[in-house]
């Protein structure tokens, strides 16, 4: 594995590979990987000559100083995994590389997607997330880029600032990876001491709750019941939300063709965790591959 930390010497490299006409696929990261990541890599290498993996903990996506401070770093660990996974190029730049002295922050017209859910809970995260992402982008110009469902809703204005900034590059959208007792891979889980990493159990436990009663019943008292089953695990809720898998707009009464998600966010004391699921089985954001938002979402 080739590592890089600069711009120009991954401009460079990347020039090589394209002259023999090799397609790239790209997989940001925050670091602290886990096989969830891993899956990403060898989703990437499976469909793509060159895997580029970036790790990257950017300042302006934390909205939070404290979770920015206490992010885990296990930069070692993660160069060991890549190696291991065969990625290609680890790009890891510095500050100053991706945001130097004269950056103008972009802002992006990510419309309804910011008012809600992360959106509303993280004011300023999907914006600091766009600039990252679309700087990233323009630096490794993929082919494919591999994003992991457990961010069910940066997914989608991943892809909208993709259509805005018009970057040719296409979205691949892969399965959230979990524990064996259904926790979702998450770098954050880190931070779980053990009776935490026990209760952290609750959030996958309400949202299969969720799914498997979602066509019974009101899908209100579904949703507090699981809002409920948190509260009473000891987590502190920002939201629990079942919503329309194509749009995010809340669903309240349940249409069979309807393909619906149900999102969750909330504190385990200092950790905040955020998970989903597809509710109707037989239809999920992976089989689509590349995933679109409807139209109306763009507005
Ligand atoms: O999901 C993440 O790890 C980050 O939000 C991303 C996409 C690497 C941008 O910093």
């Amino acid at each position: 594995m080739i590592l890089i930390k600069t711009i120009p010497q991954l401009q460079e490299q990347l020039a090589r590979f394209r002259g023999k006409r090799s397609s790239i696929g790209f997989v940001p990261t925050m670091g602290a990987l886990h096989q969830g990541h891993i899956s990403l890599i060898n989703k990437c290498k499976e469909t793509n000559a060159v895997c580029v993996c970036s790790i990257f903990v950017n300042p302006t996506q934390f909205n939070n100083p404290a979770d920015f401070e206490k992010y885990p770093i296990t930069i070692e660990k993660d160069i060991d995994l890549l190696e291991a996974a065969d990625c290609d190029i680890l790009f890891l730049p510095a500050v100053a590389e991706m945001y130097p002295p004269d950056d103008v922050k972009e802002h992006y017209n990510l419309g309804y997607l910011e008012t809600i859910l992360e959106g509303k809970y993280r004011p300023g995260h999907f914006q600091g997330v766009c600039q990252i992402v679309d700087k990233l982008l323009a630096a490794v110009t993929p082919d494919h880029l591999f994003l992991g469902q457990k961010d069910y809703q940066q997914c989608m204005v991943i892809t909208k600032m993709i259509e805005l900034k018009g970057h040719k590059t296409t979205p691949i959208i892969c399965p959230t990876i979990r524990e064996k007792d259904g926790l979702a891979m998450s770098s954050r889980n880190l931070r779980l001491n053990e009776q935490e990493r026990i209760t952290a159990l609750a959030i996958s436990k309400a949202l299969f709750y969720i799914k498997e009663n979602a066509c019974t019943g009101s899908l209100e008292a579904i949703r507090q019941h699981a809002e409920q089953l948190l509260t009473n695990a000891g987590y502190k809720v920002d939201y629990v939300a079942i919503a329309d898998a194509a749009t995010l707009q809340p669903v309240e009464n349940r249409d069979a063709k309807q393909q619906m998600v149900a999102l969750v966010a909330a504190f385990l004391n200092e950790v905040r965790l955020i998970d989903n699921m597809v509710v109707n089985s037989e239809w999920s954001i992976v089989n689509s591959e590349t995933f679109a938002p409807s139209k109306e979402m763009a507005s």
